[in-house]
């Protein structure tokens, strides 16, 4: 079977898509993107609402496509984009659940690597565990941004879980807190994990919507701040 674009779960043609795609997990925050950062953009997905736009930013093409929560269907868009569309970096940006004591309502987290319990590695059969990392030129690019910016900011570990409603282990994000891990979300392993397998690059870069330990939550003019500096930086670091 030859597999080629437009794909199974992404109308767009060939060429339609820019070499950096933005990632947000909300469909509806792709949009806002589109709408709100990039210049003449035009929609080139819509299947199962995975909105996609391409326009431009300071003149570059970029893209931004929603991924939908968790590594599955990160993995089926991240996959098309990179093996199919010649996607060349995968930006996410996207929110994060604190577990680190240091971390406030609104700081960036960039994800330096992403420890995980999904399956999803296991289909390379490495005789190991796969360490999913940030491709280090685009985390190097966007951690100077963020010093220009003066950003409030963490570079760590964070867990990407299957599971937002654990029904027995509350007490996991404790565990992994101890280890020094800064934060809980739900795709960055996976999109780490199928940018390696490609040979693509690709950074996660979440900003802190609550506190796992306190059950602080973030506010709606603080969210708006927050992510726009997150965007800022994403936009900024795109090729
Ligand atoms: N758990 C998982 N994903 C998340 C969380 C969380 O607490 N907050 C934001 N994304």
């Amino acid at each position: 079977m030859t597999l080629k674009a437009p794909t199974h779960h992404i109308s767009a043609q060939p060429g339609e898509i820019a070499k950096t795609v933005l990632m947000p997990g909300d469909p509806l925050r792709a949009k806002f993107i589109a709408e709100n950062f990039l210049e003449d953009a035009v929609q080139v997905n819509s299947i199962r609402c995975m909105y996609a736009y391409t326009g431009t930013y300071k003149g570059k093409k970029v893209s931004v496509m929603a991924s939908g929560i968790g590594a599955p269907t990160m993995g089926v868009h991240a996959w098309e984009l990179y093996n199919l569309y010649d996607v060349e970096n995968i930006i996410r940006v996207g929110t994060t659940g604190a577990i680190h004591d240091e971390l406030k309502i609104g700081d960036l987290v960039f994800a330096l690597g992403a420890c995980y319990n999904t399956p999803y590695a296991d289909q390379y059969k490495l005789s190991g565990t796969f360490s999913a990392v940030a491709s280090y030129p685009l985390l190097r690019d966007a951690v100077d941004k963020a010093d220009q910016m003066k950003a409030k900011y963490m570079v760590g570990n964070v867990y990407s879980t299957d599971i937002f409603y654990p029904e027995y282990d509350r007490e996991e994000n404790e565990r992994w807190s101890k280890m020094g891990v800064l934060s809980v979300e739900m795709e960055t392993a996976a999109l780490y994990i199928v940018a390696a397998r490609a040979g693509k690059k690709a950074l996660s870069i979440l900003t802190v919507s609550d506190h796992v330990m306190t059950g602080e939550k973030v506010s709606a003019d603080i969210r708006e701040k927050n992510f726009t500096d997150m965007m800022k930086i994403a936009l900024e670091i795109a090729e």
